[in-house]
């Protein structure tokens, strides 16, 4: 692949320069990639009307080809123009929830290039909230596929740093803006079949959901994610994914029984090998680790911070994870997805 010399674009207050958004659109326009902030995770763009442009981003994330893009719009009256129908229910999901973090499949138009939908029939569509996102497809004139903006497998980045540190040399350009407020990416429902089907667990919860379209149903491979093997109808969900160079082992069920044991697989750790220890913990967990992360008090918090997180460990030279973990449906659900993959599957329930 061709070195590029990436330019670094700065957001201050959300805002990026008049000028070199116009650029910025340009290089959009013209079928080049600009990574740029969401309220969940940074995303990677090109235009969703062009082939080549929309295969460069598989190339430089080094993500299958069968796994497609969510295409972003920036204002509910433009779905039609990437859409053959609108459902009922899910014009009264963005009508809800959009702008925000919540992203809807629906019968794909003919106008969009197959790449970005991976040769499916559908197409997944989002609008984000951060104003720079929003921005950025205005100045480009067509909706932006972008997938997160790390190289595949790794924890997806929440801030420019990771971005850069991924994609360098690899892009046209990255919108330096402020970090993602919610740090998990948005929930997905799948609004092709007779009943809603959340396919990926984000930043609207299924509770949220529940009291908009009460038949709303979880996939089976987000709730039983280590039994069920086969095809998710989310391309997505059947890689390994967001995992860091450390080796993670998650612990689930009530803490004070999560603590107990995480303590003894430290000793156990201790007497075995000469590893460098690291623990992900609610706040108050008290280890004789070499590195904790407190990652806040719930879940909600713990999604905030998760994937800034897995990559601190990587930069602290942790070689292996403890991760506490207690299961509740809402922002539980998103973290659970998340952090099981980081692992691997490697989960021990108490
Ligand atoms: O928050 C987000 O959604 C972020 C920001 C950048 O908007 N984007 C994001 O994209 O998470 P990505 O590519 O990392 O995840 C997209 C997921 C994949 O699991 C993919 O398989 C699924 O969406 N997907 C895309 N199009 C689909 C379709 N037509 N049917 C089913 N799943 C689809
Ligand atoms: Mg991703």
């Amino acid at each position: 692949m061709t070195i590029l010399k990436t330019w670094i674009v700065k957001a201050e207050n959300d805002r990026v320069e008049e000028k070199d958004m116009k650029k910025l659109g340009e290089i959009i326009a013209a079928g080049g990639l600009v990574a740029f902030p969401t309220e969940t995770v940074y995303g990677l763009g090109a235009s969703a009307f062009d082939e080549n442009a929309a295969s460069m981003i598989y190339a430089a994330k080094g993500r299958p080809s069968d796994n497609p893009l969510i295409v972003h719009i920036s204002d509910y009256s433009e779905l039609d123009t990437v859409v053959r129908e609108i459902p009922k229910g899910a014009e009264l999901l963005f009508s809800h929830f959009s702008p925000g973090p919540l992203t809807v499949i629906m019968k794909k138009a003919d106008t969009l290039a197959k790449t970005v939908t991976a040769g499916l029939d559908t197409v997944a569509v989002r609008i984000p909230s951060n104003p720079v996102a929003r921005a950025l497809i205005k100045a480009s004139g067509v909706p932006i596929a972008a997938p997160s903006a790390n190289i595949s497998g790794k924890p997806s980045p929440t801030t420019a740093k990771h971005v850069i540190a991924d994609m360098d040399g690899k892009i046209d350009a990255v919108i330096d803006g402020a970090d993602c407020d919610v740090g998990v990416e948005s929930t997905i429902i799948d609004m092709t079949g007779d009943k809603p089907v959340m396919l990926r667990p984000g930043g609207i919860t299924y509770s949220e959901i529940k009291k908009l379209l009460p038949d709303i149903e979880i996939d089976r491979h987000i709730t039983e994610a280590v039994t069920v093997k086969d095809k998710p109808k989310c391309p997505g969900m059947k890689y390994k994914h967001y995992a860091p160079d450390a080796d993670v082992t998650v612990v689930e069920g009530k803490l004070s029984e999560i603590r107990e044991k995480i303590r003894q697989l430290i000793e156990d750790e201790r007497k075995n090998q000469n590893r460098r220890i690291g623990v992900l913990a609610y706040d108050g967990g008290e280890y004789d680790a070499d590195y904790i992360i407190y990652s806040g008090k719930d879940n909600r918090s713990y999604a905030h911070n998760l994937f800034r997180d897995l990559r601190e460990f990587d930069e602290n030279g942790v070689d292996i994870v403890f991760a506490e973990f207690v299961y509740d449906v809402d922002y539980g659900l998103a973290v659970k997805n998340r952090l099981y993959k980081s692992a691997g599957d490697k989960v021990i329930h108490l």
